[in-house]
């Protein structure tokens, strides 16, 4: 018989004051009742960013813990999905027989997974499989933080407007040029046509306000003036990635963390060279159209 998860077994050890928990007296390569879930999810909602040490999961396993919490979206970029696991991106800078295992210098810039789509994702789930000692870390921006830490009438100002997000822009800015990644395909492009949504979205569970824009994806603001609408930006970017509202993870290979897309961003530190490896699995979970 397999051994099952009980939600009393769980415990939530909150990280700073910024965001994320740890959490323990979890095995993720067994299956979890509802209940346990229903703890997960509400963690998630609460702490932005679980952390789970010391896990070792095949990639049936990660899948399968993902599952539990909605359908997994496959990533545009095909090159990088696991070989017989396409629900898995490979973020790695690894080269096997000369050829890339995964997308190297992904998400080295402040953004939400999957902002770009009309149903951003939930949440990403990734697992550490070999790290650089002491480099590759991620840092992750609460974005409920950042919303209660504006002033009213800039809450005020933002509540009515939505603001654009766009892939190209993100390929244009983020990616282009930089050498160790293969830029998206015209056809991949078109998949992934521009999109809007709230700036200010409500978090479905936690019922809590959250800033919704990021720099590496959000273009403009709707029906505002192109430059009153960069010197926002550019104002409500600097502001969400104050000190207080961010926290650094330094992965151990075993980690899996648990971001929750709809109240966090996040952006991977680039400070390893080709001689270090970093591997990292990621499940991408699908949410719903942002309000
Ligand atoms: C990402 O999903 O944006 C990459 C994060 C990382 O590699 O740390």
């Amino acid at each position: 018989m397999t051994d099952t998860l009980h939600a009393g077994q769980i415990s939530i050890r909150p990280l700073g004051s910024a965001l994320g928990a740890e959490i323990g007296g979890i095995d993720l390569s067994k299956p979890a009742g509802a209940a346990e879930i229903a703890h997960v999810r509400r963690a998630l909602g609460e702490h932005c960013v679980l952390i789970f040490r010391g896990q070792a999961l095949t990639p049936e396993q990660l899948i399968a813990f993902s599952r539990m919490f909605g359908a997994l979206e496959r990533h545009v970029l095909q090159d990088y999905l696991l070989p017989g696991f396409p629900e898995i991106y490979v973020i790695s800078n690894v080269t096997e027989a000369g050829k890339p295992v995964g997308r190297a210098g992904a998400g080295q810039y402040w953004h939400t997974d999957l902002a770009y789509v009309k149903e951003p994702s939930l949440g990403s789930i990734m697992a550490a499989i070999e790290v650089p000692e002491g480099r590759g870390d991620t840092l992750f921006a609460n974005m409920y933080k950042a919303y209660d830490a504006l002033s009213e009438p800039m809450k005020t100002y933002l509540w009515s407007l939505r603001a654009v997000h766009d892939f190209a822009y993100t390929q244009r800015t983020q990616i282009a040029g930089k050498g160790y990644t293969k830029p998206a395909s015209a056809e991949q492009l078109a998949k992934t046509p521009p999109v809007s949504h709230p700036a200010i979205r409500t978090h479905p569970e936690s019922k809590r306000l959250a800033l919704y824009v990021n720099p590496g994806m959000t273009t403009h603001l709707e029906g505002v003036p192109p430059e009153e609408s960069r010197a926002v930006l550019d104002y409500l970017f600097e502001h969400a990635v104050k000190p207080a509202f961010v926290y650094r993870h330094r992965w151990q290979p075993g980690d899996v963390v648990f971001w929750d897309n709809r109240c966090s961003m996040h952006c991977a530190i680039d400070d390893y060279g080709a001689e270090d490896r970093r591997l990292m699995w990621r499940t991408t979970v699908k949410g719903d159209a942002p309000v």
